[in-house]
């Protein structure tokens, strides 16, 4: 077990302070702004990326984050080709990382996965995606996102749309975004891909978030300052059927638009299959392609600051 005290992992949105994310948030600004002052902060650390899902964005921007920093890397994408497909187990995984990196990221399928590798790791984890739970640096990366396309994350109205049932990426943004007096939440899904019943009376006993439940994105479209469009996530289904009828429940389209606000965004967590149609690209408001870039500013940040590197000042 770990019996570092000092040690910080980041297994879920809650594991930092507010203030502690505002920081990040600034200082993943800075280095957007100034990448050459935190070329070398890193030098002569490793990252590991232990990858047992696939993924582009999150690995490739966390080892594009470390080499920027001057750091290095070395991971798996695929754990068959690692010790694991012999049957070894995520503890003496870890343990063993810890003696080859000095931060690693982790991506599973199975939900507590990172959770379960903190606690025998000497090292930073930092969770990359566990199953349909949580998905914490994707939030950092959305959060840097909204504060500099909108100016504030705060007082917004959010609409979450897709598969709100299975999609971490909104299970952990929706829970960070209640801590930031957002305004008023819309939840956009087919009746059987809503929020899970337990994260909303987990939202409504913590905190008096105004959330309301729809069917279509026209009846909303006029009132929402962020729009948050993911996939229906197949790999989480339990039958073909049930994703087939599903999958192309929302397709955002040009026409959609008509009575958004002209200072609407469109979010995305990417990868897209087909709910926004590929016009929708040229119009100002979809900022998708901008979030996935900001992931790796954000995503150097919190290297540095779960390494404890010096920073210039
Ligand atoms: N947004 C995201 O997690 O993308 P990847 O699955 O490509 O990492």
């Amino acid at each position: 077990m770990n019996r570092n005290l000092s040690l910080r992992h980041l297994i879920e949105p809650e594991d930092l302070t507010i203030q502690e994310i505002n920081d990040l948030i600034e200082l993943g600004k800075k280095i957007h702004s100034s990448p050459e002052n935190y070329s070398h902060v890193c030098s002569g650390k490793i990252l590991a990326t232990l990858f047992y899902e696939p993924s582009t964005r999150t690995k490739f921007s966390f080892e594009t984050a470390m080499l920027r920093l001057g750091g290095n890397i070395l991971g798996f994408s695929d754990a068959n080709t690692s010790s694991v497909s012999k049957g070894e187990s995520i503890a003496d995984t870890i343990r063993v990382m810890s003696a080859y990196s000095h931060i690693a990221v982790m991506r599973h399928p199975k939900e507590g996965a990172p959770k379960l590798a903190s606690l025998y790791s000497e090292i930073p984890i930092i969770n990359a995606g566990d199953g349909g739970h949580q998905h914490p640096t994707q939030t950092l990366t959305d959060l840097l996102t909204i504060s500099l396309y909108k100016g504030s994350i705060q007082n917004q109205v959010v609409a979450f749309c897709g598969d709100l049932k299975f999609g971490r990426t909104i299970h952990s943004l929706i829970r960070t975004l209640t801590r930031y007096n957002t305004k008023k939440f819309i939840l956009i899904s087919p009746k059987e891909l809503t929020l899970p019943q337990a994260l909303k009376n987990q939202l409504a006993k913590k905190y008096s978030v105004e959330l309301l439940e729809v069917r279509t994105i026209e009846e909303v479209i006029q009132e929402i300052d962020v729009l948050y469009m993911t996939r229906i996530q197949k790999e989480r289904f339990f039958n073909e059927a049930d994703y087939t009828r599903l999958k192309n429940s929302f397709v955002l389209s040009q026409d959609k638009l008509n009575n958004a606000k002209k200072d609407m965004i469109i979010m995305h967590p990417l990868p897209r299959v087909n709910e926004i149609s590929y016009e929708v690209d040229q119009d100002s408001r979809a900022v998708y392609f901008q979030q996935a870039k900001l992931g790796v500013y954000i995503r150097m940040a919190l290297i540095t600051k779960l390494l404890g590197v010096n920073l210039p000042c």
